[in-house]
């Protein structure tokens, strides 16, 4: 039996308490409720965005020439290969066919449902059929479109569409020179206008167009409005985001999560080690366990979470990479639900676990097996029924007006890496510990001698 033993009128006191004294986030009470006016939904961008809100979890691929070298996309720069002696990569680039469906099936099982594929990163070379250049994987080593055949994986395995474009090109003889030569400008934009038109144009639907770097220019520059315009003529349902100098439809916060305020749609970008394209070296993994905690830490706050693998030259996914993506699937097909309908959810202060919602029900996401207790401080509202989420096997609980205690649990943790405990409340779960701080019953000073 669980023992409710207080009543909805002494949280309801609690909750008042803690509204008087103003020490409830305001953040709190706006949790999937209505949004500040700064952020009048438009109503065209939410339909265009709904799969994506939903989606929570996508693929982030980083593939290119830099994949040959094997010390990070940033080589070129970072180590100022010349020019003729990185040309080389072009020719000895040679994928094994369809190298995409792999990652298409690792995101599926990853229980990711949307990918992003670099078609050109700053070293400039297009993996797109284009009419502008020869630097491009249908004239070089690799013989073929890969962007197309990266479409025609992700369409396979049912998962939605984006390309990466990096504005920046050190490839392109205006791209460095156009910050200051007019006509250099004037040579280098409409380029890469026209790799814009061409990805838009060669390949049915695209869900996502990713742009990148916008150094050297600002959004005049680059024509970054007519661009936007040109795209969605080619692609009304298509969302963009916002490093052509311009908002776009979403927010990028890279290697690290922060939510956008007002509302504004936010995807954390992250590599799975320090690395976005293939570094051969780099063994600074994240361990499936990190992994999670962030698609939860990004889905508690309302973000997408796109995680990246950098292919080898091949095409072959890094063992590692494999690995973690393949654990986090698993987590995913037991616990998915409970991050892919997350709402916006205001509990966060625990010191082993985090938190998502949908709707009145908190599913606590324990990453630190504490044994067999768990408790949740200052939760605002009657708990009803708590039950371990993967094996639907309910748990014992007691609650009073500062903690929900969670009992009977085993010494072990029941799932792996992380454990997700589903909370059914009375109303919408929020949580107070400052009224927690502030109200719970203390001690006095003198203790009764023994
Ligand atoms: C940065 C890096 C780039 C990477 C991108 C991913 O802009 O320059 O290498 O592709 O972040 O967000």
């Amino acid at each position: 039996m669980n023992e409710a033993r207080f009543t909805r009128r002494d949280l309801l006191k609690g909750a008042g308490a803690a509204l008087a004294s103003g020490a409830l986030p305001v953040s709190g009470l706006r949790a999937g409720g209505a949004q500040p006016a700064a952020a009048a939904p438009d109503a065209a961008r939410e339909r265009r965005m709904r799969w994506w809100h939903a989606a929570k979890f996508g693929m982030f691929i980083h593939w290119g020439l830099y994949s040959v070298h094997g010390r990070h996309e940033w080589a070129m720069e970072d180590e100022a290969i010349p020019i003729l002696e990185y040309e080389a990569f072009a020719r000895q680039f040679k994928p094994k066919p369809r190298a995409a469906r792999e990652w298409a099936r690792l995101a599926k099982a990853a229980g990711m449902k949307y990918m992003v594929m670099t078609t050109k990163h700053h070293e400039g070379f297009c993996h797109f059929t284009t009419s502008t250049t020869d630097y491009c994987s249908p004239k070089q080593g690799p013989g073929r479109d890969l962007v197309q055949e990266y479409v025609e994986a992700a369409r396979e395995q049912g998962l939605r569409v984006g390309f990466y474009y990096s504005l920046m090109d050190w490839h392109h003889p205006d791209g460095a020179r156009s910050e200051k030569d007019e006509a250099a400008r004037q040579r280098f934009v409409p380029y890469i206008h026209q790799h814009v038109r061409e990805l838009m144009s060669q390949y049915g639907k695209i869900d996502v167009l990713w742009y990148d770097v916008s150094w050297p220019l600002t959004k005049e520059g680059w024509e970054s409005e007519k661009m936007n315009r040109m795209v969605f003529e080619l692609q009304p349902e298509i969302i963009v985001n916002d490093r052509n100098g311009l908002q776009g439809d979403f927010s990028t916060p890279e290697q690290h999560i922060s939510a956008e305020a007002g509302g504004r749609a936010w995807e954390a970008c992250m590599t799975l080690n320090d690395s976005w394209g293939y570094q051969a070296a780099d063994d600074n993994w994240k361990s499936a366990k990190t992994v999670i905690r962030n698609l939860i830490s990004c889905a508690r706050q309302g973000g997408n979470y796109l995680l990246n693998i950098g292919p080898m030259p091949d095409g072959s996914i890094p063992e590692e990479s494999v690995r973690i993506l393949r654990e986090v699937g698993e987590w995913m097909q037991r616990n998915g639900e409970a991050i892919y309908r997350s709402g916006l959810t205001q509990p966060e202060d625990s010191d082993y676990s985090s938190f998502t919602r949908n709707g009145n029900i908190l599913y606590q996401h324990v990453y630190f097996w504490p044994g067999t207790t768990v408790a949740v401080c200052g939760l605002q509202t009657k708990v009803m029924s708590v039950r371990l989420f993967a094996s639907n096997r309910e748990v014992r609980f007691q609650q009073d007006p500062y903690r929900l205690l969670l009992t009977g649990l085993p010494e072990r943790a029941p799932d792996s890496p992380v454990t997700t405990i589903a909370i059914e409340c009375e109303s919408q779960p929020t949580q107070n510990s400052q009224f927690v701080r502030r109200q719970k019953p203390r001690a006095g000073v003198n203790i009764t001698p023994a």
